[in-house]
């Protein structure tokens, strides 16, 4: 499919997509959204791609935010529906049955934070910088950015970012909680694809399993989250991937699994 505001490789099992419009630091405007939207739904249904890469074009930035120019003179209505659909972006991202992996590259402000929180999770280069600054602009985050940085973070830091529009440094990030690892900017790229390969030579359905698990037990009572877990023990087990692991390990060699999810 021909995009004009993004890039979306695949190399095997490993789709990498890249916001691409360098000029506004990779600003997220409706078309951006909208082939985000177009790529993470056709990266879902082949069958091929096992784990999706999302970064941004140039050295300088992720993503500095949704598009200020684009979002001035938008009227309530309009704000809505461009809240609305990067919320949908994000969740699309969320529910897809495959990991995406945030290769934060520089700036990840606002929608960049929010499009990041939205991934399975994060690594980062030691250039990069976080922040909520939508309260600088007179507005609130728009992309979830309350509702997962709270989760993810806890509301104590959610808020100070919030509230302060402060940008924090990647050793901040992380000492919070919102990045994984932090890698210097020529090695970023190459742990993310080592990281997306590793992920990649797993099973299919306990990948999409555990993605799952994690994302809908998280909000769910404990007990309910629990049942739901052995649930999905008991479906790995009408996958021929654990017939395949638990072979694989008893009798001494790398698995091979070609269960479908
Ligand atoms: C539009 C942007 C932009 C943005 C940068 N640019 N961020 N354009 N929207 N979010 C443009 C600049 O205007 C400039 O264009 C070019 O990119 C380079 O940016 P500079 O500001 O010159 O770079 P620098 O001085 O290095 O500063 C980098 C920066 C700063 C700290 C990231 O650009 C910045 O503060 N950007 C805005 C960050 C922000 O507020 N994000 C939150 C947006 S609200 P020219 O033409 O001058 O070269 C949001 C809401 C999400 O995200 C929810 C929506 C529903």
């Amino acid at each position: 499919m021909a995009y004009e505001t993004i890039l979306c490789e695949v190399d095997g099992a490993i789709a990498t997509v890249t916001i691409n419009r360098p000029k506004v630091l990779n600003a997220l405007n409706p078309q951006v959204a909208e082939e985000l939207a177009q790529a993470f739904t056709a990266l879902g249904k082949d069958a091929a791609v096992k784990v999706i890469i999302l970064t941004g074009a140039g050295d300088k930035s992720f993503v500095a935010g949704a598009d200020i120019s684009a979002m001035r003179d938008m009227n309530p209505v309009q704000a809505r529906n461009f809240s609305r659909q990067l919320q949908g972006v994000t969740s699309l991202m969320e529910s897809l049955p495959k990991p995406i992996i945030a290769a934060v590259n520089g700036f990840a402000l606002g929608g960049g934070t929010e499009i990041a929180l939205a991934c399975d999770f994060i690594y980062a280069s030691e250039t990069a910088k976080f922040g909520q600054p939508e309260i600088n602009l007179g507005v609130v985050p728009g992309a979830g950015g309350t509702q997962r940085l709270s989760r993810l973070v806890g509301k104590s830091w959610a808020k100070e970012l919030c509230l302060t529009g402060d940008i924090i440094d990647v050793a901040l990030a992380k000492e919070i909680g919102l990045v994984n690892r932090v890698f210097p900017v020529d090695q970023l790229m190459d742990a993310v694809l080592k990281v997306a390969k590793k992920i990649a030579s797993k099973g299919r359905v306990a990948t999409r399993a555990c993605k799952e698990l994690i994302n809908c037990g998280f909000d769910l009572p404990l007990n309910h989250a629990l049942l739901l877990e052995a649930e999905a023990f008991c479906t790995c087990f009408a996958s021929p991937d654990q017939r395949e692991g638990m072979g694989a390990f008893l009798e001494k060699r790398k698995p091979d699994f070609k269960g479908e999810a």
